[in-house]
């Protein structure tokens, strides 16, 4: 996560930050010792050895600095250049990114000699933008660039680089954002393809790792047996994530009959067994569940009674009323069938458990039998076809969603003067005959608020801002 630690003018870097990196030892230019954190220099390593196969040699003129060194270069700019300009391009003790280990400037051997000051490297400039090019590739960014000046708050510095990992380089490169816009701009849906065996939590984790983004979050949790479409939700589209988790889901599930166990699918515990009938008439009983009614939560459920969760009653082997929840069963359909096993296909309402959907179905059957794989191929209208596995993502094959676009309330192009009011979370007369909510966005396209009618009144439900 450090890979995209801010460190600017308004984020001094924090005390504990150096617990976290290694530093490693190299040379800068004049053979003196410099300090590098670990993942920079392996990756200076690779672009150097690149730039040379291009007859081009770099080297390091600053990399990791500590407050003093940072003072130091202070002072010198100040006397040499005065107080204004020192200010202008030296960072505040504390707010240089030097401060990370993640940053370097670069400067290019020429004529004999590793060009030493900015006049110089200005001098040479299309040598260091030539470099720029290739930046990405090795998971630096420039930090500086020429036109984002009153964003970073420094003049453009093309030695100075920045690592963050390809992965995020890459993305920076793409959407032409700095690391400022980056942190605060980047958010959007990302359909997961869940592969089994993992927590859906592992999954929103290594999302935020990858994307160096703290806020994620995922909607409708899939057990580490299932598989399929996980919706995950990165920076403001968090904010949606409780419509997105009130949705229809369809899933396709297996069952193995005669046994069953305590927690209702495989991973469990076999608690009793039967014989398995022969005449098991799956198409005549499984419409009979296309219904509403009062299903069981299972006991291995995150479910909360009396503020604690139906799972630890299991663990602590007390007992428990298990609640029930009305659910939907707007579809079900037979897709295979064996002797010991059968897999069909089900669109439920929110809050049904699959598990217990198979334990009623086999009591219907007069056997018993547990879930023993699951696939969620449907969450609304987002189908497991859109969906990316997360080794597809780390190799940067996938879409973001807006989160417009998987809302599908109705969406109004507003004014500037209802732009401000929206802004401002003003409440607004229903003149569109909004019957739920509402999506608000500029003439940009750009989301500004999600609006709820509320006794006859739009009323804020979230601010984009
Ligand atoms: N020149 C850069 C901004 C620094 O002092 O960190
Ligand atoms: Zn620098």
């Amino acid at each position: 996560m450090y890979k995209t630690v801010l460190v600017n003018k308004n984020n001094n870097i924090k005390k504990s930050y150096l617990d976290k990196v290694k530093l490693v030892k190299t040379l800068n230019i004049n053979n003196e010792e410099i300090l590098l954190e670990e993942q920079t220099y392996q990756a200076y390593l690779k672009l150097k050895e690149f730039l040379a196969s291009k007859n081009i040699i770099i080297g390091i003129s600053s990399a990791y600095r500590s407050f003093s060194e940072q003072e130091s270069i202070y002072i010198e700019f100040k006397n040499l250049y005065g107080e204004e300009y020192a200010n202008k391009i030296v960072a505040p003790i504390g707010a240089s990114e030097h401060h990370t280990g993640l940053a370097i400037d670069l400067t290019v051997f020429i004529d004999n000699h590793f060009l030493e000051n900015s006049e110089e490297l200005f001098h040479h400039l299309d040598i260091l933008e030539t470099i720029h090019k290739y930046l990405s590739e090795f998971g630096f960014i420039l930090r500086y660039p020429k036109d984002k000046e009153n964003i970073t708050e420094y003049p453009y510095e093309p030695w100075h680089i920045r690592y963050v990992g390809k992965f995020v380089a890459s993305l920076l490169t793409k959407l032409n954002y700095t690391l400022e816009e980056y942190l605060e701009k980047f958010s959007g849906i990302l359909i997961v393809n869940k592969e089994k065996g993992m927590t859906s939590f592992a999954v929103v984790k290594e999302i935020s790792n990858l994307f160096g983004i703290k806020k994620v979050g995922h909607t409708g949790t899939l057990d580490p047996l299932a598989e399929g479409v996980l919706i995950v939700a990165i920076g403001k589209a968090t904010k949606i994530v409780e419509l997105l988790t009130a949705k229809d889901k369809e899933y396709l599930a297996s069952v193995k009959l005669g046994i069953k166990t305590d927690t209702l699918d495989i991973t469990g515990k076999i608690i009793a067994t039967t014989e398995i009938p022969n005449n098991l008439d799956l198409n005549k009983v499984l419409p009979k569940f296309k219904k509403t009614y009062l299903q069981e939560v299972p006991i291995y459920s995150a479910k909360k009674v009396a503020g604690k969760k139906l799972y630890e009653y299991a663990r602590q082997n007390k007992t428990v009323d298990l609640p029930k929840t009305e659910v939907t069963i707007k579809e079900i359909s037979l897709i295979s069938k064996t002797k010991n096993s059968f897999t069909f296909k089900a669109l439920v309402s929110k809050g049904c458990y699959i598990r217990s959907l198979i334990a009623d179905i086999c009591q219907e059957l007069n056997t018993v039998g547990t879930m023993q794989k699951l696939i969620r191929i449907k969450q609304g209208n987002i189908s497991i076809s859109q969906a990316k596995t997360l080794q597809e993502i780390k190799n940067n094959n996938f879409t973001l969603l807006k989160i417009v676009d998987v809302l599908d309330y109705p969406q109004i192009i507003v004014d500037n003067n209802l732009k401000l009011k929206i802004k401002n979370g003003i409440y607004l007369k229903n003149n569109w005959n909004i019957k739920d909510k509402v999506i608000f966005k500029d003439k940009n396209d750009n989301l500004l608020g999600i609006y709820e009618l509320q006794d006859n009144i739009l009323k804020v439900w979230k601010n984009f801002y």
